[in-house]
């Protein structure tokens, strides 16, 4: 790794945003622990100091030793970071009058400052802070102000910088700009991470890790899993063994299709159909954390006992990618998300872990998917939970609820797939910079409903029953809900808007030809407070 951005993480929302924001700029960068800066990395070129839900003045609140990288290296404070570096090198923060929250815009901006090259006059930014800076230490000098905050920049003039607003989210119109002229022309970044880049160092990485071993890697039929596979196919060919476990809760013909897939890609495949196992294990049980712990263990028993029958295996790789590692601060400081461990792989197998795509966020997996030349359906597959189907049937689970269901979820997925929307503008460029193929026309893109949303998914409502009339024939059967979300990285998610006529056609297909089903609605519940899954 050549050249890398440190991101010191203070417990913000926003913290993986502007990783993002800087992996756009073709940069690598590592989002950290705020007390966890690596003082002996050479190739660290930059440092970012994100937000927090602190108060300097919190007893409790974040503290780093500045010294650690301060006159070192460029160093960037975002929000907290901010005020955090004004309280301690001298300034002074106080509780705003008012909470600062929301738009705002430069008024004044010296755009011959290098963070702020390319700026506009009232260049909207977004706030989100309850104290406000209202001295800046000595030696440095204000070089943005909005209304309400006189020190919405400010730098010593030579390697340090700060900003009160958010330039990572989306709502700071420049954010991008200013976060391009921290990394590209402050820090030196030679933009050098790409896909291309990236595929071609970690294969020869992989050749080197693991040389002639053989190496196990548990394939879910979803884009991680799948990349990882090609990816480590690439480097080490057949020494790689891939075991595909059909739990009987997938969605309608996946099995047969990704394998399918799988074998086109030219990976070295176990299919395990183990539904028989499954359904038995599952049956009678309706309590949805019951339900996930049987799947649990019984994946790892199948999985395991594929595992044992491929000889001199010394390698376990794994689709893991970096959201699952970052160790997010909450408030109490607790890590609330950390690196999830190999559950119940039998000690003696003796297998370390490969994990090729660590350090990329989805949309670069992606990415890197179509450098390697996989299938679109493949690479743009929305997520799908390791339980499957058994998550989204209420109640207990039989494999005729498991047909209907993937029967209507069949109808739902196609016509997303099918139903195509033009976008322009703001919105077209999002699509496209998120990495979907699509091609640009007179400013327009076409693009599917289902590129356009994160997920989508169909719930059986087996417990529930209503009334219903068909033909002649009073029905009493179950309802079907339908949900589909917009989201970056599962955390938060909102309920994604559909066009009426599609809801209409779908709903129309549904009722007339599953059996079993008499009724759909649409889940309109955003996350938080609701969760994307049901159960
Ligand atoms: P929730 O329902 O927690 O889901 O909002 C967030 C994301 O995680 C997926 N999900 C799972 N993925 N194993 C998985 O691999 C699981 O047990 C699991 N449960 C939920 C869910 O589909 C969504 O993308």
């Amino acid at each position: 790794m050549e050249q890398k951005i440190i991101i010191l993480d203070f417990g913000s929302q926003t913290t993986q945003l502007i990783g993002r924001r800087v992996r756009e700029l073709d940069t690598f960068c590592e989002i950290l622990p705020y007390n966890k800066f690596p003082k002996d990395d050479p190739s660290v070129i930059g440092v970012i100091l994100s937000g927090s839900p602190y108060s300097v003045h919190d007893p409790e609140a974040f503290k780093v030793d500045l010294g650690d990288f301060m006159g070192r290296l460029p160093v960037l404070g975002i929000c907290y970071g901010a005020q955090f570096m004004s309280h301690t090198l001298g300034g002074k923060v106080e509780k705003a009058d008012s909470r600062e929250y929301g738009r705002a815009h430069l008024e004044t901006v010296d755009t011959s400052n290098p963070l702020f090259k390319g700026f506009e006059q009232n260049s909207q930014v977004w706030m989100s802070h309850g104290d406000t800076i209202t001295a800046i230490p000595d030696g440095f000098e204000c070089i943005a102000s909005t209304r309400d905050v006189k020190y919405a920049g400010y730098t010593n003039g030579k390697d340090v910088w700060a900003v009160q607003f958010h330039p990572e989210v989306f709502h700071s119109v420049q954010g991008s700009l200013l976060l391009k002229n921290f990394v590209v022309d402050i820090c030196g970044s030679k933009q050098a991470w790409s896909a291309a880049s990236f595929v071609d160092t970690t294969v020869a990485e992989l050749k080197e890790q693991v040389g002639d071993d053989r190496v196990i890697l548990g394939l879910s039929g979803g884009v991680d899993s799948s990349v990882a596979a090609v990816l480590l196919n690439r480097a080490i060919g057949k020494n790689l063994t891939c075991i595909f476990v059909d739990h009987g809760m997938l969605r309608k013909n996946e099995f047969r299709d990704v394998m399918h897939d799988y074998e086109c890609l030219g990976l070295n495949v176990i299919g395990v159909d183990a539904s028989e196992k499954f359904f038995a294990d599952l049956a009678g049980v309706t309590d949805p954390e019951q339900k996930r712990k049987i799947i649990g263990r019984d994946f790892v028993e199948v999985f395991n006992a594929e595992a044992k029958k491929i000889t001199g295996a010394k390698w376990l790789a794994q689709g893991t990618i970096y959201p699952d590692r970052i160790e997010s601060l909450n408030i109490t400081g607790k890590v609330i998300k950390s690196h999830h461990n190999v559950g119940g792989l039998p000690k003696e197998m003796h297998l370390q872990l490969c994990e090729p795509l660590k350090w990329l966020f989805k949309d670069e997996v992606r990415r890197v998917g179509r450098q390697l030349g996989m299938p679109e359906h493949l690479i743009t597959r929305h997520p799908f939970p390791g339980p499957g189907l058994a998550v989204r049937i209420l109640g207990d689970i039989t494999p005729e609820k498991v047909r209907i269901l993937q029967d209507a979820d069949d109808i739902y997925i196609r016509g997303l797939r099918d139903y195509k929307v033009r976008l322009s503008g703001e919105e077209a460029r999002k699509v496209l910079a998120a990495g979907v193929p699509a091609t640009m026309t007179d400013g327009e893109i076409e693009v599917s409903l289902y590129d356009q949303i994160w997920q989508a998914g169909t719930v059986l409502l087996s417990t529930v029953r209503s009334v219903g009339v068909m033909g002649d024939e009073r029905t009493y059967e179950h309802p079907v809900a339908l949900r589909a979300v917009t989201s970056t990285d599962a955390m938060t998610a909102d309920w994604a808007h559909l066009p009426y006529d599609f809801m209409a056609k779908v709903s129309n297909e549904i009722i007339n030809k599953v059996k079993g089903v008499n009724r759909v609605c649409y889940d309109i519940s955003s996350k938080p407070p609701s969760t994307i899954e049901w159960e």
